[in-house]
């Protein structure tokens, strides 16, 4: 590697056999400074993190039957876990307490005793450190350490080692602003050299001969003082920091919370396609008696709508004159039903309550029909949340329910058709957070 190129001429990479099966306490620098007499300044030793777990004591000691084995492995990936990013069957995948997002937290029991299941060492780049200082001192050379663990890679089948601690290299290489042999400039290629350093020793050491160390040799190293923590992409550049699950989940957990009356819209048309299936989620509403007693109208003409909200204003107008305000208050009360006029769409909800009961009393037929009322209630916050869920903003206005008459006539609809508002809907012109869940209004007996 040079500071233009992250590439050697030649490589070669060491086994370091001979070493002993470590244990904690165990002197690593020494057992590697004794059978690897032969490193030279320039090296990069790189070390399994299994056996700096190991000298470093960061074995667990857990039954030896399997299930019970498997159940201890289960709440240490939890233990060992920072944030959990996703669940994919039995395997989650987490980000641990040295940042790395991997599969079960790092935990492992291969090449451990029966009763033993290793954690991933403390810090990784202390330990790198340790080790180089270590070799310095009795070896006199000057060496790179990388210290690897096994790992799967997003949307790639199959692992393979990474760094997840190190010293003495530069971790990352950047081609950023470098013109290839084409006349092109390298825009975003950024090497992860320590990882490939990692990848690469891996093909000497394998996973079943006990041979935790290799040395890759040929690289001119350069030190700019990184460490493999730079190799974690911090969450917030993470473009999966959810998994599917997750998000899913989250969608669910929030479909109510982002729903609000949404008051002012821009002007992008409502997707045809959108506004049918949130009127299709909001028809599955509950409702009684295995009864459909939800209709959702469709304004689509605009002419339509006109005449419609007109005419429902004259019938306010004579209501407030009636109630004896004045032409100017009266002028200034309607202008507020002038969210209808305005929004991309117009959606109103009635109560068709054709599966409704009829008892011998006036007290029991009153009853029937508040539960009649509810469920349309339940349809329209329905509708409203499936909307809200799509990304549009939607408000409910109610003053189609006291203009009654008024609406069935313009609409020629049946005279049993008891309009339950009006919903607007469009793209908001503000965007919103999901609110907060409120805790007043529940009451627990
Ligand atoms: C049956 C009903 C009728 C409503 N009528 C109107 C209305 O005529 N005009 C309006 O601006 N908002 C109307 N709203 C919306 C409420 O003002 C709104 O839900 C309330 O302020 C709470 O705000 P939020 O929906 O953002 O949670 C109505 C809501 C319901 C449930």
């Amino acid at each position: 590697m040079t500071e233009r190129d992250h590439s050697a001429e030649r490589l070669e990479i060491i086994p370091v056999t001979g070493l002993p099966e470590f244990r904690p306490g165990d002197d690593l620098t020494g057992a590697i400074a004794d059978a690897a007499r032969w490193l030279r300044s320039g090296d990069v030793v790189v070390v399994t993190s299994k056996v700096v777990s190991k000298i470093e004591g960061r074995l667990v000691r857990v039954p030896a039957d399997p299930e019970e084995r498997d159940a201890a492995r289960r709440r240490l990936v939890e233990e060992e876990a920072v944030h959990v990013l996703a669940r994919f069957g039995r395997t989650l995948i987490t980000q641990n307490r040295i940042g790395v997002v991997q599969a079960a937290s790092g935990v492992d029991g291969s090449n451990v005793a029966g009763d033993e299941i290793a954690l991933l060492p403390a810090d990784p780049d202390a330990s790198a450190l340790a080790l180089r200082n270590g070799l310095r001192e009795r070896l006199g050379v000057e060496v790179a350490v990388v210290i690897t663990d096994t790992m799967g890679r997003a949307w790639r089948v199959g692992q393979t080692d990474t760094a997840i601690g190190s010293s003495g290299i530069k971790v990352l290489h950047s081609y950023e602003g470098q013109v290839d042999g084409q006349g092109n400039e390298l825009q975003v290629t950024e090497i992860a050299v320590a990882d490939e350093l990692a990848a690469a020793a891996d093909l000497v050491k394998g996973k079943l001969g006990g041979l935790p160390v290799a040395v890759v040799r040929g690289m001119s190293l350069v030190d700019d003082g990184s460490t493999a923590r730079k190799l974690v992409r911090p969450v917030e550049e993470d473009m999966f920091r959810l998994g599917t699950a997750e998000a899913i989940a989250r969608g669910r957990r929030e479909a109510v919370l982002v729903r609000r009356s949404v008051r002012r819209f821009t002007d992008e048309a409502v997707e045809e396609d959108v506004l049918r299936r949130s009127i299709g989620a909001a028809l599955t509403s509950p409702a009684p008696h295995h009864s459909k007693p939800v209709r959702f109208v469709w304004l689509r003409d605009q002419g339509l709508r006109t005449k419609l909200l007109e005419a429902m204003r004259e019938s306010w107008r004579a209501d407030l004159r009636g109630d004896g305000f004045t032409d100017e208050q009266i002028a200034k009360r309607v202008s507020r039903g002038d969210i209808l006029f305005n929004a991309p769409e117009v959606v109103l909800p009635f109560l068709t309550p054709d599966g409704a009961h009829t008892y011998p009393d006036a007290r029991r037929n009153a009853n029937e029909r508040t539960m009649f009322t509810v469920a349309g209630g339940a349809a329209v916050q329905g509708l409203l949340i499936a909307l809200a869920a799509e990304g549009l903003g939607s408000c409910w206005i109610g003053s189609t329910i006291f203009a009654a008459d008024v609406v069935r006539d313009v609409l020629s609809l049946p005279e049993g058709w008891q309009p339950l508002g009006a919903v607007a809907i469009g793209h908001p012109a503000e965007a919103a957070a999901p609110r907060e869940p409120l805790r007043e209004g529940l009451i627990e007996l």
